[in-house]
């Protein structure tokens, strides 16, 4: 999280003003699109070594300054799936004008860190999607902005959670790609600054230590190091993102510019884990020894429920869209919190959908994706991470959907066959890496805009017409609110509610073109 005003967690220091100058003055620089997604394909391509790493796009852009870093940010991360109760929440807006996708997720028990997470994001959303204060965002003008924060998991055992917060920023103005990670102590039930890791007085030394190992890199600029570090609240400030390894050693990350000149690169340094051991609290000692010798579980003094496969649609029947008027309601982002509801409602009212996944959420929701698939509904790709596919290169575009496919493939077993691109954002590059059908849709609800269930059923109502496929959104409660009354008109009328694959029947759809509706069904 790299805004200057983004609110820290509450013990935490307020920032200097020199700090709060240099760093905005730094964010300045523009960063080419290729250095970031080099950073994601490398990340991506990591983590499909290691499958059970659940690592996501935690790389930064300068990860060549420390290549031995890498490794151990892949490795120190948990498996979201293993957390019971786990619930990611979406924030996000599909305008063609000021689009952003962020997710965070909210770890039962831990509300202060959910908290933490969601003034983070918030701040974020709110400077990029700001008024005019900057040419960075939605306010500078750019040409399709996008704003992308993903997370990662790196500690959940015992009484300690971590969660690091990753931000793209495509503007050409904005800083690109910083990281932030966010505390847990299940202890105080607080979410901790990164600070108060280590005790008071081991702020002066490390700040010393950082110095001398950051002095002689490539790209060291002295003075900005001085600045930074320059009294024991500037460390505080400067400490966003530290972290351990699995062996107990300390790791602390610096985004692009803040440590160094930006050409450098972002900056990760280690400290061993017997000379860190005198600089941490309590908490940071309590910390380390779960970082090395993890719990069974993360025990927050909650006892939260597994999420269970909601009830089964009876499977898909043959349904002949020529003879009979069929819709294809499609439901992209999830699965999220209130699919499960909405898994029920298609259930009751015998109708079948198509979702579009996002690869991050299908690893946190792995039951719910088999319980889709299991009632006869379709899954399709929706990239990892909600990527606007046109600002990515060949090879991240080729990463976004593989690593997408395989969640999905080691969740239920199934490969999608159909893709739709976020925002809807296709090009000719993108259509080339693109092996699937690109299904887009010929009914907008605008449903990220519109939380009014009624409305929403309305407009369907008023709207969709045979072979049309329309979009909504289930990481929304007023989107799955508005189904039943959608599903009971229609079905009223005489339609059927099919796939997408259904609604096309026998025919062949083919890769990288698009398909917005079935113009060739019944009564069109
Ligand atoms: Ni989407």
């Amino acid at each position: 999280m790299h805004s200057p005003d983004a609110p820290r967690p509450a013990t935490r220091s307020a920032r200097s003003p020199m700090y709060r100058f240099l760093r905005h003055g730094l964010l300045q620089h523009r960063v080419s699109v290729g250095v970031l997604a080099a950073a994601t394909v490398m990340t991506a391509a990591c983590s499909t070594t290691s499958p059970t790493a659940a690592s996501g796009p935690s790389g930064t852009p300068g990860a060549s300054s420390s290549p031995s870093g890498r490794k151990d940010l892949q490795s120190r991360t948990a498996d979201p799936a293993a957390l019971t109760g786990l619930h990611i929440i979406t924030n996000s807006s599909e305008s063609g004008r000021c689009r952003y996708a962020a997710r965070y997720p909210a770890i039962p028990g831990a509300d202060a860190l959910t908290d933490a997470l969601s003034k983070a994001v918030q701040a974020d959303i709110d400077r990029f999607a700001g008024s005019g204060d900057s040419e960075s965002g939605c306010a500078g003008g750019q040409d399709r902005p996008e704003l992308n924060i993903s997370f990662e998991i790196l500690q959940a055992s015992g009484d300690v959670a971590a969660v690091r917060l990753t931000t793209l920023d495509y503007t050409a103005a904005g800083s690109g790609l910083s990281t932030t990670t966010y505390w847990y102590d299940g202890a105080t039930h607080t979410s901790p600054a990164n600070a108060e890791l280590f005790t008071g007085q081991a702020l002066k030394p490390l700040a010393t230590r950082i110095k001398e190992q950051l002095a002689h890199r490539e790209g060291a600029d002295p003075a900005l190091l001085d600045q930074v570090l320059a009294t024991d609240s500037d460390t505080a400030d400067a400490l966003r993102d530290v972290s351990f390894t699995a062996n107990g050693d300390l790791a602390i990350d610096f985004d692009r510019g803040a440590v160094a000149v930006p050409p450098a690169g972002a900056q990760h340094i280690e400290i061993p884990r017997t000379d860190a051991l005198s600089l941490l609290s309590d908490f940071g000692r309590r910390t380390q020894q779960l970082a090395v010798d993890p719990s069974p579980g993360l025990d927050l003094g909650v006892t939260p429920t597994a999420d269970t496969a909601p009830i089964a649609t009876p499977a898909a029947r043959e349904v002949n869209c020529r003879k009979v008027k069929c819709l294809a309601l499609t439901f992209d982002d999830g699965p999220g919190p209130h699919t499960k509801r909405l898994l029920e409602i298609l259930a009751e009212n015998d109708a079948h959908a198509t979702f579009f996944l996002v690869g991050q959420n299908v690893r946190t929701y792995r039951t719910l994706t088999r319980a889709e698939l299991d009632a006869g509904h379709q899954v399709g790709n929706h990239t990892w991470d909600h990527a606007d596919l046109t600002h990515r290169k060949a090879a991240d575009v080729r990463s976004e959907i593989s690593r997408t496919n395989q969640a999905i493939t080691s969740a239920t077993g199934t490969t999608p066959t159909l893709v739709r691109p976020p925002y809807g954002a296709v090009n000719t590059a993108v259509r080339r890496q693109l092996t699937m059908p690109i299904i887009l849709w010929s009914v907008d609800t605008e449903d990220w805009k519109h939380h009014d269930s009624s409305y929403l059923a309305d407009y369907t109502i008023r709207t969709a017409r045979p072979g049309d496929i329309v979009l909504f959104h289930d990481i929304h409660a007023t989107s799955v609110a508005a189904i039943p009354r959608i599903l009971q008109t229609f079905t009223a009328r005489g339609y059927h509610f099919v796939t997408v694959s259904q609604l096309y029947g026998n025919r062949k759809l083919r890769a990288g073109v698009t398909y917005h509706a079935n113009e060739q069904a019944y009564g069109r």
